[in-house]
């Protein structure tokens, strides 16, 4: 199967610019997540991947074909939407098999495919049941396997797990994953949940402000995100106003630290330099660093796993990840490893 392309697509409803000339290639055969806050263009993109909207703009490629100039109905997309849109009038069986049925397929043949997909998402010999007797966690599987019924070539699925609740979230996260990993297909799937990205997905796709902001495996998504709106949505980060002394030095908060820069940063540019709360250091006596912070405990976070320690550095506020013994008040240093760090413009 081949790569999705997505070429300079813009979308405007009226004044409103939903996506704003996106471009994308994404490859066969994987998880792909379009992450971002609400309102970004991800129901829109994935829309237009499917032909349920006109893009103003740009095109669509599967490999070769120009799949924006191919009619929604012809090309051969599994859809399952954030609403789980199942027939309420027909069985569980019926309601697989439904797309099977409007393409003419015999009665015993639908029946067996539609038993073959109930064992694939794990549901097996409940095709008699009733859409009401289900559960909201096997409804969706039971989307899921009606948007596979016709053997997609790509599986496409708009916040499919956003209505279930926590728990049932996280597993079916992994079993969404295990199940497209089985399959094979290229597999869209939406969502504004950084954790849920980061469990599922190949590729992740951060979306904002209607742009396409990074695009990349989860892991390099999170170490070296490429601006400060990635940063910022992806985890949680300090971000330290910083001063660019020479090509590979910043000065924050009265130090200095040697760090790789971008070449584009000239010397005296103001920037922001990005570190995550479990990269810091956190020391009850000055360690013998050349590079370090001292600051003041504000407040201490416990929950049992996880400590989150609030030092005050020269009227900033940093967060530190960590198990600590150390008391609110207490006088620390603070210190990173440089390549742990990203220095971001602003
Ligand atoms: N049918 C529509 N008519 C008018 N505006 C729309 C329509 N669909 C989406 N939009 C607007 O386009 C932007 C992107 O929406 P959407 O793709 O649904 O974002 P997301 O799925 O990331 O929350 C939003 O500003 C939204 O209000
Ligand atoms: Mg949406």
């Amino acid at each position: 199967m081949p790569n999705l392309i997505i070429q300079a697509i813009s979308k405007r409803f009226g004044q409103t610019v939903a996506l704003e000339d996106v471009s994308l290639t994404l490859p066969e055969a994987k998880l792909i997540c379009f992450l971002g806050p609400s309102g970004c263009g991800k129901t829109t993109l994935l829309r237009l991947i499917a032909g349920l909207e006109q893009a103003s703009s740009g095109k669509i490629f599967l490999g070769e074909t120009e799949l924006s100039a191919i009619a929604a109905h012809k090309r051969n997309i599994g859809m399952v939407f954030q609403s789980f849109a199942l027939f309420p009038h027909l069985n569980v069986a019926n309601n697989i098999a439904y797309g099977l049925k409007i393409r003419g397929v015999d009665k015993l043949t639908r029946l067996k495919r539609a038993e073959e997909l109930l064992e694939l998402v794990q549901l097996s010999g409940l095709g008699k049941r009733h859409i009401s007797q289900l559960s909201g966690g096997q409804r969706q599987r039971i989307a899921m396997a009606r948007a596979l019924a016709l053997e997609p070539d790509l599986f496409l699925l708009d916040e499919p797990l956003s209505a279930l609740d926590a728990k049932l979230r996280e597993a079916m996260q992994v079993e969404l994953k295990l199940l497209q990993q089985r399959l094979g297909i290229t597999t869209i799937v939406v969502t504004h949940d950084q954790q849920e990205a980061m469990t599922m997905a190949d590729v992740i796709v951060v979306m904002g402000e209607n742009r396409v902001q990074q695009i990349g495996a989860p892991l390099e998504i999170y170490h070296k995100p490429k601006n400060r709106f990635v940063a910022d949505f992806i985890g949680s980060n300090n971000f330290i106003p910083a001063l660019v002394k020479d090509t590979q030095s910043v000065s924050a908060l009265g130090s200095i630290f040697e760090i790789a820069l971008p070449k584009s940063l000239k010397v005296g540019a103001q920037v922001a330099l990005s570190i995550r709360p479990e990269k810091l250091q956190l020391y009850s006596s000055e360690p013998p660093k050349s590079s370090k912070l001292a600051g003041t405990i504000k407040f201490i976070r416990d929950l049992g796993s996880t400590v989150e320690t609030f030092v005050e550095v020269a009227g900033h506020e940093l967060s530190v990840k960590g198990i600590q013994h150390l008391a609110t008040g207490d006088k620390v240093w603070l210190s990173f490893d440089p390549a742990d760090a990203v220095i971001l413009e602003v």
